[in-house]
């Protein structure tokens, strides 16, 4: 039995803008604009991270309570996008797609890098659906490091070789590949460069491509 991991900012739900949005007030404080090529560079990546390659990028330094401040301030800014979601903001084709992987009996997990993960599942209805939660609360290492979908891996019971993973990222990508598991791209084919395969959408994934994989 194959083993399905999803990410999920930008997979299962559309949160990938509000993160970029929140993000670019970062850098317009630090004086530069974020655009959307840099912001490739930081989906995937934790939010300590990802304030790191901002502060790289504006060619400066800051205090450790500076830093905390800023990362405070980010995810508020977040959360003001994430309280507003309901189970609408789920993408297209995911909830169907999800439903039906449980119908024929497969272990669904989540393999993401934020720390708001439960409160998006529960915002949008999804936290039920999964047999495994992996998030930024319980990881110590960020994607690309393949930690996240390891322990994803093990809680559902299935090897790492027979898990397939969904990813929006080009850190998530690698992170799958590095885990030696079959890396399925959503999104753009010339970003996801990568993936085993690339979907624009849930939607476009046939069932002949699943049943595939099983
Ligand atoms: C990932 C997002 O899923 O989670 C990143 O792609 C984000 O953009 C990271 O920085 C951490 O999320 P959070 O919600 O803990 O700040
Ligand atoms: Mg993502």
């Amino acid at each position: 039995m194959k083993g399905y991991i999803f990410d999920l900012d930008g997979v299962i739900v559309d949160t990938a803008k509000f993160h970029f949005l929140a993000w670019k007030k970062t850098a317009r404080y630090f004086g530069f604009d974020l655009t959307e090529a840099l912001n490739e560079k930081l989906k995937g990546v934790s939010r300590v991270d990802s304030l790191k390659k901002i502060l790289d990028w504006a060619g400066t330094t800051i205090s450790e309570d500076e830093f905390e401040k800023l990362a405070t301030e980010k995810n508020e800014d977040y959360l003001q996008y994430v309280n507003k979601m309901t189970s609408k903001d789920v993408l297209p084709g995911v909830y169907e797609f999800i439903e039906k992987l449980k119908k024929e009996g497969c272990p669904v997990a989540l393999g993401s890098a934020s720390k708001n993960a439960p409160k998006i599942l529960k915002k949008t209805g999804l936290y039920d659906m999964f047999d495994a939660i992996v998030d930024g609360n319980s990881v110590t290492k960020a994607k690309p490091d393949p930690e996240v979908f390891l322990i994803a891996a093990r809680k559902i019971g299935v090897k790492p070789e027979h898990c397939i993973v969904f990813e929006d990222s080009e850190a998530g990508i690698e992170a799958a590949n590095v885990a030696g598991m079959t890396s399925i791209g959503i999104g753009d084919k010339r970003v996801l460069i990568d993936a085993d395969q690339v979907f624009s959408n849930f939607i476009e994934i046939k069932e002949k491509f699943i049943n595939q994989l099983h």
